[in-house]
């Protein structure tokens, strides 16, 4: 088996994204790069931010993303899709509709090194590492994400805010 290259990676996923058909061509590629999440896990890089942003473009963005145990990440949209593959850990992410002035939990979706989750432009959803250690994936955004105004979703009410480094800090729950 060869070592996982996360230059080539990238580069791939940014030619697919330019592809006639960036969302089922960047599965593709994540399926595949994914079979292996041990060679992922020995190969990739360690990095020292838990958000590492590889690449980005008007578009696509791609992600290292690592999420600590007590951390829940706030209900979130990324209104462009999203392709996530995990590599080590156990990653849940629930699922959100806002139903009148509710956030209703739709369903929820265990993530185990190896697989890959896609996400429509308008999923809601919100993440937390369960099993007591950090969970460590590659997430692709068919789009600039940090150019997007996004929304973060009050956990009760469903209420729509701007996606901020503020709302943010106040709506995550921690423990
Ligand atoms: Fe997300």
């Amino acid at each position: 088996m060869t070592a996982f290259d996360l230059d080539a990676f990238v580069d791939r996923v940014k030619q697919a994204s330019r592809s006639d058909s960036p969302a089922r061509n960047v599965r593709k590629l994540i399926d595949e790069a994914f079979v292996d999440p041990d060679r992922l896990e020995r190969d990739l890089p360690h990095f020292d931010e838990d958000d590492v942003i590889l690449f980005e473009d008007d578009k696509v963005s791609i992600w290292h993303c690592r999420f600590q145990p007590d951390l829940h990440v706030p209900p979130h949209d990324h209104q462009t899709p999203a392709i996530i593959g995990l590599y080590a850990g156990t990653e849940r992410n629930s699922f959100y509709e806002v139903e009148g002035e509710k956030l209703v939990l739709k369903g929820a979706k265990e993530l185990k090194p190896g697989d890959v989750l896609a996400i429509g432009s308008e999923g809601i959803h919100s993440v937390k590492a369960v099993g007591g250690t950090p969970c460590c994936g590659i997430h692709v955004y068919l789009s600039a994400l940090t150019v997007i105004e996004r929304s973060l979703f009050d956990w009760e009410s469903g209420e729509a805010m701007p996606f901020s480094d503020a709302n943010y800090d106040k709506m995550k729950r921690v423990g």
